[in-house]
């Protein structure tokens, strides 16, 4: 018998690159009760699209996951073409982690038509995830706008109030696909942006993803290969440890967003000159001289996350894949 008052699991769409990150917030929502994930929306980003779709499916067989449809995107952004992430991900997408072939497929079908069905057939309104560039969201608002209503709200890691990473101001997600952003942000569909600003704060423990990298169990060694990926990979810049959890803390924000200090601010995205990419947020208290004198038109406002608790992520990450004993045995 179902408990009637036990809180409903939000239905959500991922759209994702996968993606050392990625593969960590996909492994996240598929553990966690209070997500269900209704399908897997790939896109070219960290890596190429060919390389996205497999590292999803192989990371689903990883998570011993039952069907989920997954299917293949855009392979480029709307104007640009795709530039790889191969210096943080590697040239597959995993970094250093290797996976074993799979027997699952992608869907016949593309991501559009992938998301649109679900979102149809769904009896509730459906969250869309977007943990990588926003093309394949904003191909599905221009094709589809009619899905607007049924979406409840997107929540996108990408952005930021403060630095960037692909470019000094830009966060990479909106670098890569601007025009994808605006759109997105201007479909009328609420959004909530887990921006670089807090992106950047989560991290495990270096001792714990140590921990994790030594472990006999094959979830906690590959959780751990993908978080230290840096140390394995890295040269120059990225040869630090960094243990970020990434897109996954997009998914925390789902289901705690109380860790959070977050805002309704104005936001847009910069789409010309070296600030292309860039998410312009408003946090003045009063209009300046841009607004007095209507030199700008109306923005609109997202929710924006400014703050986290980084050890309440932290704990909530790992015990929900079932590796809270890590950071326990490694104090
Ligand atoms: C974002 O870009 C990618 O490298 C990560 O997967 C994440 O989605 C961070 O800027
Ligand atoms: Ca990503």
């Amino acid at each position: 018998m179902t408990n009637s008052a036990a809180p409903r699991a939000i239905p959500v769409i991922l759209d994702v690159d996968t993606g050392v990150d990625d593969a960590l917030a996909i492994l996240f929502a598929l553990a966690h009760p209070g997500i269900n994930v209704l399908g897997i929306s790939c896109v070219a980003g960290n890596a190429s699209l060919e390389r996205v779709v497999e590292n999803t499916l192989r990371i689903l067989d990883v998570a011993d996951a039952p069907y989920i449809p997954v299917a293949a995107g855009a392979r480029r952004p709307l104007l640009e073409p795709a530039r790889s992430a191969a210096h943080v991900h590697g040239e597959g997408g995993l970094g250093t982690l290797q996976l074993p072939p799979t027997d699952r497929r992608a869907e016949p079908i593309s991501s559009v038509e992938l998301m649109r069905k679900l979102i149809v057939a769904s009896p509730h309104p459906v969250t869309l995830v977007g943990l990588a560039p926003q093309t394949n969201l904003a191909l599905l608002l221009r094709q589809y706008p009619d899905v607007v209503s049924k979406i409840e709200r997107i929540v996108f890691m990408g952005g930021s109030t403060t630095v960037g990473n692909a470019t000094a101001v830009a966060e990479f997600n909106v670098w890569h696909d601007p025009e994808a952003a605006a759109i997105v942000l201007d479909s009328g569909v609420p959004t909530f942006m887990y921006g670089l600003d807090v992106f950047n704060q989560v991290a495990i423990p270096e001792h714990v993803t140590t921990a994790l990298m030594h472990s006999d169990s094959d979830l906690a060694h590959v959780v751990g290969q993908l978080l230290g990926n840096r140390i394995a990979l890295g040269s120059g810049r990225n040869a630090d440890y960094s243990g970020l959890i990434g897109d996954a803390g997009a998914l925390c924000a789902l289901v705690d967003p109380g860790a959070l200090e977050t805002a309704m601010l104005p936001l847009r995205v910069q789409l010309s000159g070296y600030g292309r990419g860039q998410t312009i947020v408003d946090k003045r208290s009063h209009p300046g001289e841009d607004i007095v004198h209507g030199l700008v038109g109306e923005w609109e406002a997202a929710e924006v996350a400014l703050d986290v608790d980084v050890d309440r992520y932290v704990h909530l990450f790992l015990d929900t894949l079932g590796l809270g004993s890590a950071l326990a045995l490694s104090r």
